[in-house]
C-alpha cells in the first residue's frame, strides 16, 4: 500500500514538474533553433560542417544534408552524442581547411583560451569559411568548472579579429523580454522564502511572504515574457541574453597583418 502510494506520489511530482518546465520553457531554445536554421540554409550539400563543442548535437538535424561532424572534449558528467572527434577545441585532429563552416554555440563561454580556438577554426576552415557563434552575455555559471567568461558584443570583435576572423555580423540573439523572463526565472528558483535563511528576527517573518509573492508572482511573469519574447524580438533598450555572431575567414594577407 506504502509502495502504490509512494508510486502516485512520485507520478504527481513529475507532472507538476513537467508542467513547471513547459511553462519556463526559454525562448532562447527558439532562438538558437532560428539562428542555426538560417546558418543552415548557407550550407551545400555535401560540404562540410563542423559542430564544436556540440553537446547532445540539438541542431545535427538542421544540417542533415550535409557531412556534419562533432567535437567536444566530453569531460563533463552529462549526455553528448558520440562525437567524431574527442579532443579540446584548441586542437582538432584534422587537417587543415576540411570544413566550410563551423556551428558554435553555447561554447565560447566555457573556454579558458578562446583566441586559441578561434585561431585553430581559422586554420580548419576553408578560404572564406563561415562561423556562427552564439554566446551569454548575461547567464548563471553552469557546466562549472569549466565556466569562465561572459562577452560582450566587444569582447567578440576583438576576439574574432585577433584570430583573423572577419564579422559579418553581431546581434542579439534574443530580444530584452527573455532577459527579463530569464531573470524573473531566476529569481523563481533562488529567491530565499524561509524566515530562517536570513537570521534577522522579526524581520525575517515580515519580509518572507513578501518574498513569497515575489517568488511565484516571478514565476509567472517568466513564463510570460518568454512567450512574449518569441513573439517581438525587443533590442531598443536593456541588455541580450546571448549575441549571435556570424564571421568569415579572411584572406591570407589579412592573416599576415593580424599576425596568424
Ligand atoms: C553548454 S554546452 C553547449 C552544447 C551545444 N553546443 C548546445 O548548443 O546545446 C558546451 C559544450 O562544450 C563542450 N566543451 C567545453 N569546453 C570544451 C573544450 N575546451 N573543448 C571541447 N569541448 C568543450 C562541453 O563538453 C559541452 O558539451
Amino acid at each position: 500500500m506504502a509502495g502504490s502510494c509512494t508510486i502516485y506520489t512520485n507520478m504527481k511530482f513529475t507532472a507538476v514538474e513537467k508542467l513547471k518546465e513547459r511553462w519556463l520553457e526559454n525562448s532562447s531554445r527558439v532562438y538558437l533553433e532560428q539562428w542555426n536554421e538560417k546558418f543552415a540554409k548557407l550550407v551545400k550539400k555535401d560540404e562540410y560542417v563542423l559542430d564544436a563543442g556540440a553537446g547532445v548535437a540539438p541542431y545535427r538535424h538542421l544540417f542533415s544534408f550535409a557531412n556534419y561532424e562533432t567535437a567536444d572534449f566530453e569531460k563533463l558528467d552529462k549526455i553528448h552524442q558520440p562525437s567524431t572527434y574527442i579532443c579540446d577545441l584548441k586542437s582538432i585532429p584534422v587537417e587543415d581547411e576540411r570544413f566550410h563552416y563551423i556551428v558554435f554555440n553555447q561554447t565560447m563561454e566555457h573556454l579558458p583560451d578562446p583566441i586559441a580556438v578561434l585561431k585553430e577554426f581559422r586554420r580548419i576552415l576553408k578560404p572564406e569559411g563561415k562561423i556562427i557563434c552564439t554566446c551569454p552575455l548575461f547567464y548563471e555559471e553552469h557546466e562549472q568548472p569549466y565556466d569562465f567568461y561572459r562577452y560582450t558584443q566587444f569582447a567578440h570583435r576583438y576576439l574574432f579579429e585577433e584570430a583573423a576572423m572577419e564579422i559579418e555580423s553581431i546581434e542579439w540573439m534574443e530580444g530584452y523580454f527573455g532577459t527579463v523572463g530569464y531573470q524573473m526565472e531566476c529569481v523563481y528558483k533562488y529567491l530565499p522564502v524561509k524566515p530562517a535563511k536570513f537570521p534577522i528576527g522579526i524581520l525575517g517573518w515580515i519580509v518572507a511572504p513578501i518574498l513569497i509573492f515575489v517568488r511565484y508572482t516571478s514565476f509567472i511573469l517568466a513564463g510570460l515574457f518568454y512567450r512574449l519574447d518569441t513573439r517581438i524580438r525587443y533590442t531598443d533598450s536593456g541588455m541580450p541574453k546571448n549575441y549571435v555572431v556570424i564571421a568569415k575567414k579572411s584572406s591570407t594577407s589579412d592573416a599576415k597583418k593580424y599576425n596568424v
